[in-house]
């Protein structure tokens, strides 16, 4: 049934890396996902006025500006899209939500715990529903393991072992705003174990409920500065920059927790992990099985399941490509073995976003702002550790 309340008009702040995942996600989810209804690229606001407006004709955004607020604000917008860096996270989601706008946000949360919090409470006061773009849900074979878990696969979960693993933030990368801990709240951490730590929690259906010791690291002290208005997605490679200057975040934190069915659990996010690109890979060992998966082969879920007899057991790598099986999202995209890559995962969150918005449920849960600040509590309670060297419980 076609969603009534559609067409959905967005407004994407934000128009670099993510902003171009999320334009392809815009672009595409109604011809994929019909049925969840149609976005409508109203308009994309961000810094630099010519680029933003080269950016709209190639995305197909009908308006392009350099004001956020009057394009998160403005009387045609239902749902505005944040995909800038996590200092304004919460200045731009708070005056969409006053506005009475939908509003979905990039993830982490916020760059702080208090930034998350302000979020949470302006939700629980807006009109509007509130999404984050913890896009890995979203794929298949994760989507899958959750399913399978929360069907029984497990039973009891003994251990998790989750690591999100990079190597760009070598002594040549810039001084991006990502090593600038007044905007982005913290390094690897916020970044990439913000992701493993909503797997977990995501899978499993736990909570992390106590950190028992944790590490914080930097390796790269000092990174070339940027001159003004370069720029650059993610490495940064190319970008014209000047003198030098401190990196004031994490390269690399370890964490060891607690989950809340008694489970142990350890998080380990670098970004000077040489060898690896985007190894974002998570292990769950239960009392009937195990799963295993990694980013970098994104279309296989590995199982152990122990109901097998002996002389079966062993793991099992599924293609989690087949629709017909029932393989989540799969049936929208391509006939079996026809793999998906990083970019379906964006525009499978935007066709959930848009059934939600219709009052339809999405196939797997979907983080609001209230989920994804309890992922913000752990990565608080993480750095909170690492600094004072002690085990922190989670509230
Ligand atoms: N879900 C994921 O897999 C994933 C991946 C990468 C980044 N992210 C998150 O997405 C967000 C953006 O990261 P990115 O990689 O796209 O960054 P980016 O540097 O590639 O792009 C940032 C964009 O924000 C704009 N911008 C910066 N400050 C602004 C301001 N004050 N007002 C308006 N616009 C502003 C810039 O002009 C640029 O267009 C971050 O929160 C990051 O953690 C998520």
């Amino acid at each position: 049934m076609p969603n009534p309340t559609n067409p959905i008009n967005v407004a994407l702040i934000g128009s670099k890396f993510m902003g171009r995942a999320h334009s392809n996600a815009w672009l595409n989810v109604g011809r994929f996902f019909p049925d969840a209804g149609q976005a409508v690229m109203h308009t994309v606001a961000a810094r630099n006025a010519k680029e933003v407006q080269a950016f709209a004709e190639q995305w197909g955004w009908a308006n392009a500006g350099t004001n956020w607020r009057e394009a998160a604000t403005d009387a045609e917008v239902d749902l505005v899209d944040v995909a800038t860096p996590n200092h304004v996270h919460a200045e731009q989601a708070i005056a969409a939500l006053e506005a009475g706008k939908h509003v979905v946000c990039e993830k982490p949360l916020a760059g702080t715990l208090a930034d998350a919090k302000a979020m949470v409470d302006a939700a629980e006061v807006g009109g509007g529903r509130t999404f984050v773009w913890y896009n890995y849900r979203r794929v298949p074979a994760v989507a899958l393991a959750h399913r399978l878990v929360q069907n029984g696969l497990l039973g009891r979960i003994y251990h998790v072992r989750a690591a999100y693993l990079q190597s760009w933030g070598g002594p040549d990368t810039p001084l991006l705003w990502r090593f600038q801990g007044d905007v982005a709240g913290s390094g690897a951490h916020g970044d990439l174990n913000a992701h493993i730590i909503d797997a977990v929690r995501f899978i499993t259906g736990e909570e992390i409920v106590r950190i028992d010791g944790a590490i914080e690291h930097t390796f790269i002290e000092e990174r070339a500065t940027l001159a003004e208005g370069a720029g650059g997605e993610i490495a940064g490679a190319g970008a014209d920059t000047g003198g030098m200057g401190e990196s004031t975040v994490d390269d690399a934190v370890m964490f060891m927790g607690r989950l809340s069915g008694g489970g142990l659990a350890s998080f380990e996010a670098s970004r000077l992990a040489t060898g690896y690109h985007n190894a974002n890979r998570w292990e769950i060992h239960g009392e009937k099985g195990a799963v295993r998966f990694d980013f970098e082969r994104m279309n296989e879920l590995e199982v152990y399941d122990l109901d097998h007899d002996g002389d079966r057991q062993g793991w099992t790598t599924i293609d989690v490509t087949r629709g017909g099986d029932g393989h989540p999202y799969m049936e929208a995209w391509w006939p079996d073995s026809h793999g998906l890559g990083y970019e379906h995962g964006f525009v499978n969150q935007a066709a959930d976003i848009l059934t939600m918005l219709g009052g339809g449920q999405p196939l797997v849960p979907m983080p609001d702002f209230a989920d994804a600040y309890r992922t913000q509590q752990v990565l608080d309670a993480a750095l909170t550790s690492a600094r004072e060297g002690q085990a922190v419980d989670i509230g």
